[in-house]
């Protein structure tokens, strides 16, 4: 079973196309497994979360009862990039599947509106919001072995708890920052096979091989995409995970939900009671 599909070009030489379309396939059942096997792991084998107490507690008065979590903007972002997402998989893949419609202006369109909205998501997450609460830290390294350690039935302390995203959440964006920008950037160059309103056709602009490895990479990134997509919507849809999907509709989470999950030494939240020399103001992001 090869993984890609292959031609002869003009001079006689074989060259990629496409992958073969059973990788969607490959995707779509590996995120169903995954989704099957964390189900019944939390179902009926994880104990419960233990997290580190805390070294200065925070009083519950202190802290708002709904502590800002993401702004208006920043969840305008994330519609708009999952409508488009959902657009460029079901134009890319029904067709493969069996349901032939005339996909690719719907495709390219969406592709454009992906494009525009994550530079947009770029330029606001840089400059606006907290640049590194996405990123691994320290502490997040530590517990990790921590979790592994205790996981395996070791001793160790147990993890203290997350800072405004959990180590899985920050591993999860970078996977969809490699997916995302890997069909974003063969998705801009390959408008130039087709016509947009952007810029003149123009199929010669690479050569055969070029142009078959790009459309290789477009269809990798986009299979991949579908099982990092599933896996999103199942966490999302999860009830233990509800209030963090709540937040991206209403922008914020509860404060019990905020005190059981959160750190407010990693991810603080101002508070009236909290000095304007000392608060970080971190809510919004
Ligand atoms: C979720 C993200 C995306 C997925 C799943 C996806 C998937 C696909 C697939 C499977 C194809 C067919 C490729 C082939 O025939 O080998 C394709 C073609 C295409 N994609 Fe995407 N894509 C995505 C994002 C984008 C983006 C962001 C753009 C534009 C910036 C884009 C522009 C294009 C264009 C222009 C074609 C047509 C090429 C042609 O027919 O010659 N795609 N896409």
């Amino acid at each position: 079973m090869d993984p890609l599909q292959w031609a002869i070009d003009p001079w006689g030489k074989i060259v990629p196309i496409h992958i073969a379309w059973f990788l969607i396939w490959v995707a779509a059942i590996a995120g169903l497994l995954f989704v099957i096997v964390h189900a019944i792991y939390v179902r009926y084998f994880a104990k419960p979360r233990q997290f580190e107490r805390d070294v200065a507690p925070v009083a519950p008065a202190q802290i708002p009862e709904h502590v800002p979590r993401h702004s208006l903007a920043a969840r305008a972002f994330h519609w708009i990039m999952a409508a488009s997402m959902f657009t460029l998989l079901f134009t890319a893949f029904l067709p493969k599947v069996g349901f032939p419609f005339d996909w690719v202006t719907y495709h390219w369109i969406a592709g454009a509106v992906l494009t525009i909205s994550i530079l947009f998501h770029i330029v606001h997450a840089s400059f606006f919001l907290d640049f590194w609460s996405i990123w691994p830290d320290k502490t997040d390294v530590r517990d990790a072995s921590r979790r592994v350690l205790r996981f395996m039935g070791k001793s160790a302390p147990p993890p203290v708890r997350f800072a405004k995203y959990p180590l899985e959440n920050k591993l999860y964006h970078g996977a969809i920052i490699a997916a995302g920008l890997s069909a974003i950037i063969t998705g801009a160059f390959m408008m130039s096979r087709v016509r947009t309103i952007f810029f003149p056709r123009n199929p010669y602009l690479f050569s055969d091989m070029t142009w078959g490895m790009m459309y290789v990479l477009h269809g990798l990134a986009g299979v991949g995409l579908i099982a990092l997509i599933m896996v999103h919507v199942y966490f999302g849809i999860r009830p233990e995970k509800r209030p963090i999907t709540k937040s991206m509709i209403f922008g914020w989470m509860s404060r019990d939900f905020y005190l059981e999950e959160h750190d407010p030494q990693r991810w603080t939240i101002k508070t009236p009671a909290a000095s304007p020399g000392t608060a970080r103001a971190r809510g919004e992001d």
